[in-house]
């Protein structure tokens, strides 16, 4: 990529640049993520995030939440293992977890707004040296906190809709929508992340303002949930070795792929829900 090229990625992209699973690979080799997400009014999104990333290619997934999250999602994700996060009252720990066998980090599903669950995480990001990805509630808490992102090492991956956009930026919905490229370049420099932003066409933005369109998807995914199934993909995607700006494209690529292929064949976009999405991965994978 040039600097501040902006190219739409196509199918072909995907299949160019998706790495090859090796006959001779073991789970070690496809790394090992940590999803830190739920609470006890949302226990549904961690679980869908950790769902999507099995089924997108990840060796080893963790579970990072509250006990009572833990035991309402273990009978549905039986591949992934748990780290017990709770705190006081429902909220996140306080204490230091250590989290350095982990390749990459998502954090934020159905997370909540408690305030220790939000001093949780804006530690957690401070001290993590592996990339990391902020989605939903996890933007909130590190909203006033972006000079410790910008000044994070390994890369931060955000991945706001518009108006998640709007709270970290302060800029309305209707000026992000009429200019997102505009002000992803912006942000994603000045903050020194990764910006995936979210919509009919998501635009992938890199630090140095290279930027990648998304071509797949669907109102189909104009649904509660279909976010969390994306920040699975992309954990997955992260964690196998390729570009950072590529591994986030093709990610955003299959997601809205499966949704595609589902409402081509015995979906509709009525229907369709995002634990659907999960399940219609097999089909995207199976043709790149
Ligand atoms: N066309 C194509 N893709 C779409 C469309 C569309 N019309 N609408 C949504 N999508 C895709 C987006 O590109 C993104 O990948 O679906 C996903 C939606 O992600 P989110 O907006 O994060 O949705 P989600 O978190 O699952 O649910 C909404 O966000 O506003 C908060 O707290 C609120 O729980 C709610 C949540
Ligand atoms: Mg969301």
């Amino acid at each position: 990529l040039s600097s501040g090229s902006r190219i739409a990625w196509r199918e072909r992209d995907v299949k160019r640049t998706l790495p090859k699973r090796s006959r001779n690979s073991h789970k070690g080799t496809h790394g090992r993520g940590l999803v830190i997400g739920g609470s006890s009014t949302m226990p549904g999104s961690i679980a869908m995030t950790l769902k999507a990333a099995l089924r997108s290619g990840a060796g080893l997934i963790t579970g990072g939440t509250i006990n009572e999250v833990f035991s309402s999602i273990a009978s549905h994700c039986v591949e992934a293992t748990y780290l017990p996060l709770l705190g006081k009252a429902g909220a996140m720990t306080t204490q230091p977890v250590d989290v350095s066998m982990y390749n990459a980090i998502a954090i934020g599903m159905g997370m909540g707004r408690n305030e220790e669950t939000a001093a949780f995480t804006r530690q957690l990001v401070k001290d993590v040296t592996k990339p990391i990805l902020i989605d939903a509630d996890g933007l909130h808490h590190i909203k006033d906190d972006l000079a410790s992102i910008s000044q994070r090492k390994q890369p931060t991956i955000l991945t706001p809709h518009p108006g998640e956009m709007a709270m970290l930026t302060g800029i309305s919905v209707r000026e992000i929508l009429l200019h997102p490229f505009e002000v992803s370049k912006q942000f994603a420099y000045e903050h020194n992340v990764y910006l995936v932003l979210k919509g009919p066409h998501t635009i992938i933005t890199d630090p140095n303002g290279n930027q990648l369109v998304n071509t797949t998807g669907n109102q189909g995914l104009a649904k509660g949930g279909s976010g969390d199934v994306l920040s699975g993909v992309l954990l997955a995607m992260i964690m196998q070795e390729q570009s950072m700006i590529e591994a986030l494209a093709n990610g955003c690529f299959i997601h809205g792929k499966s949704a595609d292929l589902l409402i081509s064949s015995h979906r509709s976009t009525e229907d369709l829900l995002a634990t659907d999405v999960i399940d219609g991965l097999a089909s995207v994978f199976r043709t790149l």
